[in-house]
């Protein structure tokens, strides 16, 4: 009787789809799509394609809930992310270039990824380097015109949490108002803006202003739009795993399971099929296996997506073979070209309270601000640091260029990016600052990301070879001449008393070795090249060349380093990816 009753009990249950921790607890096991990797990019496909009810799709992600997340939800607060429990700490090899340092490394290790943990600038780039995406790789679909659809997809774009009065702040005819993932300007004001914006007037056009730097032209200064919304971090998972989407029947998110490899399933025909997926939840004391009926989906970022491709035999056999990792297939471009965003950060101090140093060094300082915000999410807290950055380009007659081609993707697309904080990042214990940071967003060094280990839990080796040519260094040495010419504007005479850092021209190099790191914005380890090319990982449909069953969706399928910080261009590859695969299987 019991046991008859249990049994239907269990038959009429509906099988619920929403965030499981233990894998027996998952109500069903057959699954037509499995997302690996539940960050930026893998909630938008899991998303998409859960919007046909007659597929089912489960997310295997590493990391564990944002619930209760508060510094992830806290737009001022996301740098006490790194480092954190929802951080994977990884560290780079000692990079040469910078007196061999090695540079702390941060990802997401939470659902939502890095997009729950990054510091929640968005920016789609310039127009050119779409259009030099879509010309590389032979598809037309990623160009400029032709991702505009993508990108409304994605953004909804919301008043600020102070709702002030945006006009000429940005332009509204290039933005989307009703995609899934909120994007805002800044709702707190600070008592540089005046001046920071009569400095640009000041510089006699280097340093312009530009209504909206996501217009497809990107070059000038302008007012920083977040992935924020009413006060509040929008990530990948707060937006695309919404309450409105999580509890769909068909959509199943599994937390704290690493995958280990992916498997081959079947051969059919001449072709490999890889749709099998082995993974644990307990350090690998116990795997488990499950395949995909239609597909599987690589989103386990730039660093994550190589490192499960070469434990899986999917890579370049002379660095697999040494490790006695079996080949299953050749593809020697895994987990090579790394490139990202060389970083410098230079303080100034501001004769002025009005920073956010206080409010972020001392918690007694903090209270009532973080009251106001957990009860309205509004003030200082609902707001990120750098509330104006530009985009700027060398002029091509100077030594910058020496023996290199431009590097950029045309000539509106910049070499050098800089963001202005009210405040520094790190506060030291006194003083308060005006932060300039500045990057080389055209970076010509790229390096291998490898596995070091047999063992797929051990963490890999990463390699940015940050500043490691000679146009990188020359262009940070150049960018930081920049900054001490926009920051020596009149307008700023009586507000920066002095630099915070200690440089003269004999000492510069050697501060920059010192100082430089990076802005944590990994591609092209699993990089999208034309159909038949001789090196690349992905076709522009982003299948894994050579297989059938795998496709890589996240950033490391990007072919060039975005001028850009890289989660929009993320999102919208993912939404063109979930575009693509809906289409070829015919969903809704
Ligand atoms: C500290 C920081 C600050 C940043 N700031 C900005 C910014 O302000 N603006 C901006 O545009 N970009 C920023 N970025 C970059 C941006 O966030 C990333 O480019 C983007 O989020 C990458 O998305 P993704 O989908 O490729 O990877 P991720 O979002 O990192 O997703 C990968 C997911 O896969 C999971 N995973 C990995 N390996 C496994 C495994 N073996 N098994 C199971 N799951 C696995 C991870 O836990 C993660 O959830 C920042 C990044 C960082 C780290
Ligand atoms: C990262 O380091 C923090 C602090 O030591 C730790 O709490 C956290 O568990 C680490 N993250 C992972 C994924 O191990
Ligand atoms: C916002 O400012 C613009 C110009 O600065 C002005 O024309 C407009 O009326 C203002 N809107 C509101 C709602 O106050
Ligand atoms: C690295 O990228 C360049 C293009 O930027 C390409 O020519 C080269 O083949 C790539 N290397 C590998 C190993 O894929
Ligand atoms: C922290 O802020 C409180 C409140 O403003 C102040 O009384 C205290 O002196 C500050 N502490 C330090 C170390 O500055
Ligand atoms: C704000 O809310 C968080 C999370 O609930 C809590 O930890 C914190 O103490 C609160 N801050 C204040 C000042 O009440
Ligand atoms: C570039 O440099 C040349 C030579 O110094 C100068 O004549 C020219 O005006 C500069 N152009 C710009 C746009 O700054
Ligand atoms: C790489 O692996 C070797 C052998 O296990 C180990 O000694 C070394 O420390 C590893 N390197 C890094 C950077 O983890
Ligand atoms: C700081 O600003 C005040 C006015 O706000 C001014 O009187 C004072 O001279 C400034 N100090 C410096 C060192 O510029
Ligand atoms: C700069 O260096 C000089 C001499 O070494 C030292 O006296 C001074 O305090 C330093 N300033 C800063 C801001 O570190
Ligand atoms: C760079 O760091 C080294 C080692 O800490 C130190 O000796 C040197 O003075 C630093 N140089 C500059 C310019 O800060």
């Amino acid at each position: 009787m019991l046991t008859c009753f249990f049994f239907f009990a269990l038959f009429l249950l509906p099988v619920n789809a929403l965030f499981y921790r233990r894998f027996q607890d998952l109500p069903v096991k057959d699954f037509d799509f499995i997302v690996v990797g539940g960050g930026t990019a893998g909630n938008v496909v899991a998303n998409r394609l859960s919007e046909d009810p007659r597929i089912r799709v489960l997310v295997l992600e590493a990391g564990g809930s944002d619930k209760d997340a508060f510094n992830s939800h806290v737009p001022l607060y996301g740098r006490r992310l790194q480092g954190s429990q929802f951080d994977w700490n990884f560290t780079t090899t000692p990079q040469a270039a910078l007196n061999n340092r090695p540079i702390a490394y941060p990802r997401g290790f939470i659902i939502g990824g890095s997009s729950s943990i990054n510091l929640m600038v968005y920016t789609r780039g310039p127009s050119e380097d779409w259009d030099r995406m879509a010309r590389v790789t032979g598809d037309s679909g990623w160009n400029w015109d032709n991702i505009q659809s993508f990108i409304r997809k994605n953004e909804r774009f919301v008043p600020p949490a102070d709702h002030h009065n945006t006009t000429g702040q940005f332009t509204p005819s290039v933005h989307g108002f009703h995609g899934v993932n909120s994007v805002s300007l800044s709702g707190w004001r600070y008592s540089s803006d005046p001046r920071v914006l009569e400095a640009m007037k000041e510089s006699g056009g280097e340093f312009r202003f530009n209504e909206d730097m996501n217009s497809g032209f990107h070059l000038g200064f302008g007012w920083t739009q977040t992935t924020v919304g009413h006060g509040t971090r929008s990530s990948s998972s707060t937006s695309y795993l919404g309450p409105q989407y999580i509890n769909r029947k068909n959509l199943f998110v599994l937390l704290n399971t690493r995958v280990l490899r992916v498997k081959q399933t079947h051969t059919s025909s001449k072709t490999l099929v890889v749709r099998g997926v082995e993974f644990t939840q307990n350090s690998g004391k116990t795997t488990h296996t499950l395949q995909a009926t239609k597909e599987l989906i690589l989103s386990a970022g730039s660093i994550g997506t190589p490192t499960i491709l070469m434990h899986s035999g999917i890579g370049d056999p002379n660095e697999l073979t040494p490790l006695n990792i079996k080949t299953l297939h050749a593809l020697p471009s895994v987990g090579k070209n790394l490139t990202d965003h060389p970083l410098l950060v230079t303080n100034y101090n501001a004769n002025t309270t009005d920073t956010t140093d206080d409010i972020l060094r001392n918690a007694t300082f903090a209270a009532p601000f973080e009251r106001t915000w957990n009860e309205t999410r509004t003030g200082p807290l609902s707001s990120t640091q750098g509330r104006i950055l530009g985009w700027f380009r060398f002029n091509l007659s100077e030594s910058v260029f020496e023996g290199v081609d431009d590097p950029a993707a045309g000539p509106n697309s910049a070499h050098y990016e800089v963001i202005i904080g009210n405040g520094a990042g790190n506060p030291p214990p006194t003083g308060h600052f005006l932060a300039l940071t500045m990057a080389v967003v055209s970076p010509t060094s790229a390096s291998p990301s490898r596995v070091n280990s047999s063992n797929p839990l051990a963490p890999p080796l990463i390699n940015p070879n940050i500043l490691g040519t000679t146009f990188d260094f020359t262009a940070m040495r150049e960018a930081f001449f920049a900054t001490q010419r926009f920051i020596s504007a009149p307008s700023f005479n009586g507000y920066i008393t002095a630099p915070a850092f200690n440089v003269t021209d004999a000492t510069l190099d050697d501060f920059i070795r010192n100082n430089t790191g990076v802005i944590w914005h990994p591609v092209k380890t699993a990089a999208m090249s034309a159909r038949g090319a001789d090196h690349g990982v992905v076709d522009p449909d982003l299948k894994v060349k050579g297989l059938e069953g795998l496709r890589i969706v996240d950033a490391s399928v990007l072919p060039f380093i975005p001028t850009a910080h890289t989660q929009a261009p993320t999102y919208i590859i993912a939404e063109r990816a979930a575009a693509l695969i809906k289409e070829e299987y015919g969903l809704n």
